[in-house]
Formats: C-alpha cells, structure tokens, sequence
C-alpha cells in the first residue's frame, strides 16, 4: 500500500484529499493540529472498509524545530512516504498597511517555511527509498491579485517557485513535484468572504461557478497516480476559469 502524508488534513480541502486517496487505495496520514467531529467520522467511516488506512497525527507546522522528529516518527510508524501533499496553510484577510508583523510572520511560517523545512526531511527519504511524489497547494492569488491577501499571496507564490526549481533538483532521483492552484473553495477559510464579494467571484469565472473540493481532489490524485509519472515542476490550476 502506497502512502500519502497530508498537512491540513483535518478539514476543508485536506481532508477531501484524504476521502479520495483512501477510496482509490493508498494509506493516508493526516497531519494537523486538531481532532475534530469531520475528521473522526471520516476515519470510523474509512475504517470500516479499510482497517488502518486512514491515520492522524497531531502536530503543530508552526513548530520548525519538531518538523524532523515527525518526519522520522512517519517514516518509522508507516514506512516509506510515497506522497507527500503539502495542503495545510493559514489566510489572514486585511490591509498590509496595518497588519501586525506578528501575523505576516505566521503566515510565512506556516505556509511557506513549514511546507519547505517538512518537505526537506520527506524528499530524503523518498531520495532513499526510490522516489516519490509530491503536491503543494499554492492558489490563484499566488498569480493573480486581490486586495487584502498580499501576504498570503506571497506564501502561494512561493510555492509555485519552490515547486519549479525542487521539482529540477530531485527529478533524476525519481521524486515528482507539482502544484495545484485552486480557485475560491466553499471551506472554513473562505467562510467570512460575505455574499456579494462571493457571487462577483463565481460570475467573473468562465464557468459561471466555483470549483469544488472534489476537483481539486481529482487534480491532486492524478498527479499522485501513474498517469502523471511524467509530469513534473507544473502548476494545475482548478478554479472553474476563474483565471482563463
Ligand atoms: N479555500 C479556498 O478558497 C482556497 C483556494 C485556493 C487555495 N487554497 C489552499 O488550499 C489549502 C487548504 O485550504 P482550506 O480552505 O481547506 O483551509 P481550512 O479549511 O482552513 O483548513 C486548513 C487545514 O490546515 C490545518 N492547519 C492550519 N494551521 C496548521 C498548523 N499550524 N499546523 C497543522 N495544521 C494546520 C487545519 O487543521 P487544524 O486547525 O486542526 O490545525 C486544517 O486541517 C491551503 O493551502 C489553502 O491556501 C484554499
């Protein structure tokens, strides 16, 4: 059994990654820092079918300095880590001009230094072991603007880096890296966006909608899969033509 380790995996997009991978056969481990009510159904739900296939592990990413620890505590308790999605991500909305230096550092922390520092210590092993694949979630604010989210544009920009230049230096070891970049998703982070704000998204999108967790979730299980195993260093946008 193949096994995918998913920050963030608790809710939201994470945690429909999770559904799909374990219903198309892989192990899956979640990482994030809470329990919670979705998260524990989903698992007795899983279990049912597929004993043990579906795992968590509570960690804080904001915590660099464990990030080793757990990464040798995955490697041991599970095996070889074929996939790794880097998923997990915190969104502050609000003007720079007054944003509190605090929170810019926590949102790079988590979102950008954590997913590299995790991503490190998971490519060894994949190295090691043969190979691997590995999917961060970056987003279309990485590559279009909205005002209110620079910062959290730049931690999604920085993704789309890292995945083109990671992508060159592990390639002739077997390891393939891509992004995806969803568009607006319907999840506890996009829950304060208020009505008007969220319908002027949907109609400027080609599709006159919003794309879905579970096409996201497609995109990110076909970069898992063998029908990608030459794909490497792109971006697979998913935002029903948000951006076209
Ligand atoms: N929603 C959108 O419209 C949208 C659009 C484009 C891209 N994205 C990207 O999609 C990804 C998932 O977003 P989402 O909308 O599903 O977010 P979400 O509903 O807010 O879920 C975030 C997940 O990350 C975990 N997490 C947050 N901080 C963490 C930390 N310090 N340590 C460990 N886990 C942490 C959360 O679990 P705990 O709170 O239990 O730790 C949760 O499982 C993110 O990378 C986001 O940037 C989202």
């Amino acid at each position: 059994m193949r096994n995918v380790v998913v920050t963030g995996g608790s809710r939201g997009l994470g945690l429909g990654i999770l559904r799909r991978l374990t219903a198309e056969g892989y192990g899956a481990v979640a990482v994030a820092r809470h329990m919670n009510e979705q998260l524990a159904a989903t698992m007795e739900q899983i279990d049912q079918a597929r004993p043990g296939a579906l795992q968590f592990i509570p960690f804080d990413l904001a915590e660099i300095d464990d990030i080793p620890e757990l990464v040798k505590k995955l490697h041991k308790d599970f095996g070889p880590i074929y996939g790794l999605v880097n998923n997990a991500a915190a969104a502050a909305d609000g003007a720079l001009a007054i944003m509190h230096n605090s929170q810019i550092e926590r949102l790079i922390r988590v979102n950008t230094l954590s997913p590299i520092v995790f991503t490190k210590y998971v490519v060894r092993h994949m190295m090691a072991d043969g190979g691997g694949r590995i999917v961060n979630v970056s987003s279309i604010i990485g590559f279009t603007g909205y005002s209110g989210l620079s910062v959290y544009a730049a931690t999604k920009a920085a993704m789309i880096g890292f995945t083109r230049s990671l992508a060159r230096e592990v390639g002739r070891r077997g390891v393939n890296v891509n992004a995806v970049a969803p568009g607006f998703l319907e999840t506890d982070m996009t829950r304060g966006l208020e009505g008007d704000r969220r319908e002027h998204v949907a109609r400027r999108s080609a599709l006159r909608r919003f794309a879905e967790i579970d096409d996201v979730a497609d995109a990110v299980e076909f970069l898992l899969g063998p029908k990608a195993k030459s794909i490497t260093g792109t971006v697979l946008t998913v935002d029903a033509g948000s951006t076209a």
